[in-house]
């Protein structure tokens, strides 16, 4: 059994809409067969796959990160603007793959206009610096009448973007990363570009580079000097996390790996409010989880070898998620949920056919994965303020870990005084959840929706796309002030709370 209170007195923050973003990046298939492919049956007058974008509105993505990721370490981005024919091709080292530069800023930004989301962009710190990242912003956001917005205004795109969200760089504590940085060079470049980037235009937020994982040798001490160094123009730190199910003995440690986010979490929190106390700042640094995901990295190659030959869009970590990869995925989205008075901005990396909620064939069809389902949930439902939840019940032993709770959940009341209760059943058994209802007397239970299956290995495929997917639960009650309902054994559930005279409205999420 386990036992919770659901109280509207006791807060976490307000979620922010941009808590529920995602990424795409010139690796693999994502752009090149992913969101774009001229000649494709659904492709628009722009070749962008309408079956991708139905998708991605249906996933309910907020924000878009691009171009990268590693990628833009050592992108340019003059070559992907202007006249298609004039681009150059060009090799991407990151990813040991040829760029044709078809698809760039101008064609990304006419994409996420018809996706609904809104833009990301990363600049260029690793082989490039202030001038690249500053003319970059005025391409985007200057009105007319100075070289880079004019270039713009040729390239057809008269009115400016007003791109808001800006990277200051991906990853450059990295080993991997084309100009990589020590702490202290790249703190200071941060700084020198953010600075220029807002002189261009002063409503831009920046996110400097936290770290890339919580096993960096730098972790910690890398946000310390970063953050001191470039405070000034840092609204945001970056954290990127990805678990891959091969690096745990089995699956209930794989299931666990959430908390491996919520320390980190915890750790640049205090590292940031620590270098504000020092420099008497009542700044509270908020914090942009980038990029996060499950990530096949063992079991699936996300780069071609360094001897083939460099090609275009070769596929690269077109990971299957499967149950448990959903799991894991619902307790992460719980954990950013969780921490939603600081964490501000959510990446899943990333959209499409990279390590990906959503999978396309070239010239063949768009599928959900099982990852899918936990987001769309979220991001649907999880507006509105979050709630303190503390469950109390069964744990079981992870060697290195400790003690785990069965259940990871969460509670978000909406603005239109419906509550939902998002919660993952770790254990391979039922668990009984009685939750007191305070202050929400006139609730019943509108649905209980269930994402889970006998298999945890089951997973969509582009033959199979609808073998695993959420179903409606019956049997949850409220009655004298208390919500009781079963949660299968390893499942994703989305419990709704509202008022008799409401109408339901998961009917669109649920097969
Ligand atoms: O998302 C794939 C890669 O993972 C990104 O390019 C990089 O930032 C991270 O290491």
């Amino acid at each position: 059994m386990v036992r919770m209170v659901l109280d509207p007195a006791f807060t976490v923050a307000d979620v922010d809409e941009r808590l529920f973003g995602s990424f795409v990046e010139h690796m693999g298939r994502a752009v090149y067969g992913g969101i774009y492919e001229p000649g494709h049956p659904s492709a628009d007058a722009d070749g962008f796959r309408t079956d991708v974008l139905d998708l991605v509105r249906e996933l309910g993505v907020t924000v878009v990160r691009y171009p990268g990721g590693n990628f833009v370490s050592a992108y340019d981005w003059e070559d992907g603007v202007g006249p298609r024919e004039r681009r150059p091709r060009r090799l991407d080292l990151a990813w040991h793959s040829i760029e044709p530069n078809e698809v760039g800023t101008d064609e990304f930004m006419l994409w996420i206009e018809r996706s609904g989301a809104q833009p990301m962009l990363a600049v260029n710190l690793g082989t490039r610096g202030v001038d690249a990242a500053r003319n970059l912003v005025e391409y985007c956001n200057a009105p007319a009448g100075t070289r880079y917005a004019d270039w713009r205004v040729e390239n057809g795109h008269p009115e400016p973007y007003g791109v808001r969200l800006w990277c200051l760089g991906n990853e450059l504590d990295g080993p991997w990363q084309v100009g990589r940085k020590t702490a202290v060079e790249y703190g200071r470049l941060a700084l020198e570009a953010g600075k220029a980037m807002r002189l261009v235009d002063p409503s831009i937020e920046l996110a400097v580079v936290g770290s890339s994982n919580s096993s960096m040798p730098t972790f910690g001490a890398w946000e310390d000097t970063v953050l001191d160094l470039a405070w000034d123009v840092a609204d945001y730190v970056s954290l990127h996390s990805y678990y891959d199910p091969l690096d745990h003995p089995h699956v209930d440690a794989y299931l666990a790996c959430s908390l491996d986010l919520e320390r980190m979490i915890g750790t640049v929190v205090a590292t940031a409010d620590a270098v504000a106390g020092r420099k008497r700042s009542r700044r509270r640094i908020g914090i942009s989880v980038d990029e996060w995901n499950v990530w096949h990295r063992t079991a699936n190659p996300h780069r071609p070898g360094a001897n083939e030959p460099f090609r275009r869009a070769p596929a690269l970590a077109e990971d299957e998620h499967t149950i448990a990869d959903a799991l894991v995925v619902g307790c992460l989205l719980i954990t950013l949920l969780r921490h939603a008075d600081r964490v501000k901005i959510g990446c899943l990396a990333q959209l499409v056919n990279v390590i990906p909620p959503i999978r396309t064939l070239d010239g063949g069809p768009a599928w959900r994965q099982t990852t899918f389902h936990p987001f769309a949930h979220a991001s649907r439902f999880a507006r509105g303020t979050v709630l303190r939840v503390e469950p109390e019940g069964p744990t079981y032993e992870v060697p290195g870990e400790g003690a785990v709770p069965s259940i990871e959940a969460t509670a978000v009341l909406g603005p239109d005084g419906a509550l939902t209760l998002f919660a993952v059943n770790r254990a391979d058994a039922t668990l009984s959840v009685e939750a007191i209802l305070r202050e929400l007397d006139d609730v019943e239970v509108a649905e209980h929706v269930v994402l889970a299956d006998p298999d945890i290995g089951a997973a969509n495929t582009a033959e199979h796309p609808d073998r695993v997917v959420p179903r409606r639960a019956a049997g949850a009650t409220v009655r004298d002030g208390t919500l009781r309902a079963e949660l299968p054994p390893r499942s994703w559930n989305v419990l709704r709370l509202r008022a008799p005279d409401r109408p339901s409205d998961l009917a669109t999420l649920v097969a």
